[in-house]
This record gives structure tokens, C-alpha cells and sequence, in this order.
């Protein structure tokens, strides 16, 4: 199993950015964490962060034919982008979106997710865990 993991705009920052909403753990700790995961669940891992939201929809169509399924924390772009959107809505590919904190307790712009509906699901405030949870659950969703 081929997985896409993508990170969007200021996620580079993790360890430095609001530790108190995102935690301590470096955006590099992270990703040793996440490829770990997929290590032990044997998917391939890629993970690709941008701050750019049409880099984003690029690396999402490069994904089409080649990957079988697609974990993003779209971080802000998730209140607004209907292009990424419909850029996950295009490639027919399964997508979860995953954020460390918990967008339906924060600040009222961010409880609307635009990337949700285009997605089989949403796994939201576990810290570095909602990426390792929507490894597990891909995996439990492919053997099903
Ligand atoms: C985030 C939540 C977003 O509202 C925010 O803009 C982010 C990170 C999260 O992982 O909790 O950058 O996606």
C-alpha cells in the first residue's frame, strides 16, 4: 500500500509554532513517527509539505494512478480552499484528513472543515497521533 501523507502551510513549524495548541515534537520527530508507523503496518510512506496551496493540488493530481490513498492536514487551508478540494475531489483517491488539535473547539472559523466532505473521514485533535491513526485506520478500512 502506497500512502501520500501531506503536510500544508506553517506544519514545517512544528516544535517552534504554538507548542501549546500543536505540542512539542518537532516537525522532523514527527515524520520519523509517522514513517515508523507505516513501517510497522507495511505501507509505503511519502511525505510532502508545502506552504503553497497550488503546490498541494500539484503533488495531489502527480498522486493520481500512484498512490492508494492520501492523509492530509490541509492546516489552514481546510477553512477556505475549495481548490484543494476539489483537487482531492478530482483523483478519486482515498483521502482522510487528519489535525493535531481539535478544530471543533477552537476558534469559530476553523470548525468548517471545506476538505471534509471530499474525504471518507476526519480524525481531529490527537496530537501527532491523528496521523498515525489515519494509517491504522486505512489499514483497517482496506482489510474490511
Ligand atoms: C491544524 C488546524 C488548522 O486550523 C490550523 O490552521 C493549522 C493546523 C491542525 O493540525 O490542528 O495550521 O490543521
Amino acid at each position: 500500500m502506497n500512502v501520500l501523507v501531506i503536510h500544508g502551510p506553517n506544519l514545517n513549524m512544528l516544535g517552534i509554532r504554538e507548542k501549546s495548541v500543536y505540542g512539542e515534537k518537532s516537525f522532523e520527530d514527527i515524520n520519523d513517527l509517522i514513517i515508523e508507523e507505516g513501517n510497522k503496518l507495511h505501507i509505503n510512506i511519502e511525505i510532502y509539505q508545502s506552504n503553497i496551496e497550488g503546490e498541494i493540488i500539484n503533488k495531489i493530481h502527480e498522486a493520481y494512478g500512484n498512490k492508494d490513498a492520501i492523509v492530509i492536514n490541509p492546516a489552514a487551508f481546510t477553512h477556505y480552499s475549495y481548490a484543494i478540494r476539489d483537487a482531492i475531489g478530482s483523483v478519486n483517491i482515498p483521502t482522510i484528513e487528519v489535525h493535531l488539535s481539535n478544530i471543533h473547539k477552537r476558534e469559530e472559523f476553523r470548525t468548517k472543515s471545506v476538505t471534509a466532505p471530499v474525504c471518507i473521514g476526519q480524525i481531529s485533535g490527537f496530537g501527532y497521533n491523528s496521523y498515525l491513526l489515519a494509517l491504522r485506520s486505512l489499514k483497517m478500512t482496506k482489510n474490511s
